[in-house]
């Protein structure tokens, strides 16, 4: 099947620049071919994140925004300074494009990030933090640059490919007192029609 072809390559990336290909050639018809899959996390998180932040909250990180799709129904609903990141140029040139974001920058989570400490109210990540994507320790720079106890929205597989570390990282940082639990959602097919083995949930805790 044709859209779930940028989804293969992008899960077959062995590299941080295979993963930053993958996603540069795919750019312009990524938002096309997830939708057409049913791409359902981008509802979910939007009416999640604005259960748990309030609109006047400033600025926000976009972790990972892709071409910003997650983020457009947040700035219709009047959030404003809404930063986005993400490793691939070409993603970031189709966000660019929306006129949503208040900064885009080039960036690799995993790495350090090039924020200061405790600077961001709210950070939303969605299909980022995930297999061959971002690593489980994205969270620690995540955690650095947002204010105590703003809410980090994200989403996370839950299905039987998800690798375990990713779970676990949600209930260290939970144990060292990083972050706080404030909510789970259940269980739901992320890409119903192109991907249906792939279940997701969000969740959001506050940093501590
Ligand atoms: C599945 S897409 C999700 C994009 C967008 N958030 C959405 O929901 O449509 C994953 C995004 O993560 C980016 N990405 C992958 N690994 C990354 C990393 N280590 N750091 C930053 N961005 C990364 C990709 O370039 C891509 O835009």
């Amino acid at each position: 099947m044709e859209t779930r072809t940028g989804v293969s390559k992008s899960y077959r990336a062995k590299s941080v620049e295979e993963q930053q290909d993958a996603y540069d050639s795919w750019a312009t018809q990524y938002e096309a071919d997830l939708c057409a899959m049913g791409y359902r996390i981008l509802g979910m998180i939007a009416a999640t994140f604005i259960r748990h932040v309030p609109p006047e909250t400033s600025p926000i990180l976009d972790a990972g925004c892709g071409g910003g799709i997650q983020s457009e129904p947040l700035k219709m609903l009047g959030y404003e300074e809404i930063v986005g990141i993400d490793l691939s140029d070409g993603m970031l040139e189709v966000a660019r494009s929306k006129n949503i974001y208040s900064e885009l920058h080039q960036a690799t989570l995993g790495e350090t990030l090039d924020f200061p400490d405790n600077y961001f109210g709210a950070i939303i990540s969605a299909g980022t933090i995930t297999p061959k994507h971002a690593p489980p320790h994205s969270f620690d720079e995540l955690i650095r640059v947002a204010k105590t106890g703003a809410p980090i929205v994200f989403s996370m597989r839950d299905d039987a490919l998800q690798e375990p570390e990713y779970p676990a990282i949600i209930s260290k940082l939970e144990i060292e007192e990083k972050w706080e639990f404030a909510f789970k959602s259940s269980s739901f097919h992320s890409m119903p029609y192109g991907e249906p083995e792939i279940t997701h949930r969000i969740h959001v805790y506050k940093v501590r």
